[in-house]
């Protein structure tokens, strides 16, 4: 049990080197399993979520070597040893769903995989990914077990292709349908797909191991039976994640920061955003710099959306930027009807936050007729005062690094592994930029009484998606 202490109110400058990005790097690995073949990655990000995988992917019977000090991994999955992912995987992150598509591709045995995780940010359900397995020939159930329940599927005659209409673009279902249709007999269209660039990469990479699949623009994924599968050599997209919240740390602690491996074009949505408030940026040949250039101007109206939109991870620390901006703005929140639970502790810091029911804005959402708190007014500027902060969930944890950040008092910040699931070397990638943040490993029997109600909220509100 880890505690980060941080003493802001300096400004972060200097270079960093973006990592590969979790949410493509985590269904690479898992798209490995779609045949024998060897494939090796680059750009591969030493994060949480990726050991996470790889361990499942071992689990399974993958062979994996991964070089981090170099940022390789290797893999390759001769046979299966087993296509039951063990219960204590359930709740760990949102992969082990995925491994459905992928096994149902590779397999005709029976498959089970455990109630899946990921962040406390909305209901999360699979509905979309079981229906769309369903429609390729998959038999899929949920069982109550034991102690939590669990997917069963199967599909003994082999996968069929079909015409898919996803009711939302979901990353997840996209992903899943996309593995399963890969291996699946004739053609699969899936229509309404998300097109993430991470699922762009996802697409690269099966391209190079023999599958044939087509994007089209309007939203449609065309994927043709694969029989052929061939080593594979990949380098992993850049974490715009990652990008994004340094590059509002720099900003907002008034500094300036290169980020070298920064991708202009998975950038767009979210630098239109930046200059929209006055934040400044040059793309360089082989990265972004950021930095402040002026007093940040609110007025903006945000809304977050699937892609090319402006992506729902971004939204959090976007929202402590605009607590350094002059002026009013208004968030919507259309992807996650629940991703404003970190305000609370930002309003304790001092932030000027309301948040609403309604649609604020252009568009109606999904959420419109529903109680949910997705909008919120932010104004600003207003300083930010230390707290001891405990994290909720991945991006609201940096948003809370970044709110430390601000404030020249010590703030300590706990369920840091929340960080460690999605941000490489976050205290060393800080401290190159002169943040005062260190990470203190708490004895046995010392873990603040925060902490521990919050872990106990976690499990309890951790409900079954079916
Ligand atoms: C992925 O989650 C990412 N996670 C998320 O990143 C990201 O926020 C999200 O895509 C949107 O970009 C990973 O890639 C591991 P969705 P995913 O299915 O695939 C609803 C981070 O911080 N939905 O696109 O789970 C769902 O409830 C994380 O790195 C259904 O209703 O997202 C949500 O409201 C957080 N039924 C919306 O769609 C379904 O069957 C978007 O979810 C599936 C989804």
């Amino acid at each position: 049990m880890d505690i980060l202490k941080i003493r802001g109110g300096k400004p972060l400058q200097g270079q960093i080197r973006a990592a590969g990005a979790k949410n493509a790097m985590t269904k690479l690995l898992v798209a490995s399993l779609l045949s024998d073949r060897k494939c090796t990655f680059y750009n591969v990000p030493n994060i949480g979520d990726v050991e996470i995988t790889v361990n499942l992917c071992r689990e399974i019977g993958s062979d994996v070597k991964w070089d981090k000090k170099n940022r390789t991994l290797e893999i390759s999955t001769s046979e299966l040893k087993t296509t039951y992912i063990p219960q204590r995987y359930s709740g760990s992150n949102r992969i082990p769903i995925l491994m459905i598509g992928a096994l149902l591709g590779r397999t005709d045995q029976d498959i089970i995989v455990p109630t899946i995780g990921g962040d406390l940010i909305g209901t999360r359900p699979v509905d979309l990914h079981i229906h769309a397995l369903q429609k390729l020939g998959a038999r899929i159930e949920y069982r109550e077990m034991k102690k939590e329940g669990a997917y069963f599927a199967q599909a003994h005659q082999g996968l069929s292709g079909a015409v898919i209409t996803l009711s939302y673009p979901s990353v997840g279902a996209t992903e899943n349908t996309i593995l399963a249709a890969v291996r699946a007999k004739g053609i699969t269209l899936i229509k309404n797909a998300a097109i993430e660039p991470e699922i762009i990469d996802l697409i690269l990479f099966l391209q190079k191991l023999g599958a044939n699949i087509m994007v089209d623009v309007d939203r449609t994924i065309c994927i043709k039976q694969a029989t052929q599968f061939h080593d594979v050599e990949h380098t992993v997209v850049t974490d715009r994640n990652e990008v994004a919240s340094y590059a509002m740390a720099a900003i907002s602690t008034r500094g300036r920061l290169f980020i070298e491996g920064a991708e202009h074009h998975n950038m767009i949505a979210f630098l239109n955003k930046l200059r929209e408030i006055g934040g400044g940026f040059h793309v360089r040949s082989n990265g972004i710099e950021f930095f402040y250039d002026q007093p940040l101007r609110a007025g903006l109206h945000l809304e977050t959306d699937v892609h090319p939109g402006f992506m729902t991870d971004w939204q959090q620390p976007f929202v402590v930027l605009l607590t350094q901006a002059q002026g009013v703005s208004v968030i919507h929140e259309t992807v996650y009807e629940n991703r404003f639970g970190y305000t609370h502790t930002l309003k304790e810091m001092g932030a000027d936050i309301e948040l609403f029911t309604q649609c604020l804005g252009g568009k109606t959402c999904r959420f419109a007729s529903h109680n949910h708190h997705h909008s919120l007014v932010v104004k600003g500027p207003t300083p930010l005062k230390a707290k001891e902060i405990s994290i909720p969930d991945l991006r609201a944890g940096f948003a809370y690094v970044m709110a430390a950040l601000l404030s020249s008092e010590e703030s300590s910040i706990t369920n840091v592994d929340f960080l460690d699931r999605g941000y490489e070397d976050l205290v060393g990638k800080l401290s190159s930029l002169g943040a005062d943040i260190t990470r203190v490993t708490l004895k046995k029997g010392k873990i603040p009484l925060q902490t521990i109600l919050h872990r106990v909220t976690d499990v309890d509100s951790t409900t079954p998606a079916l």
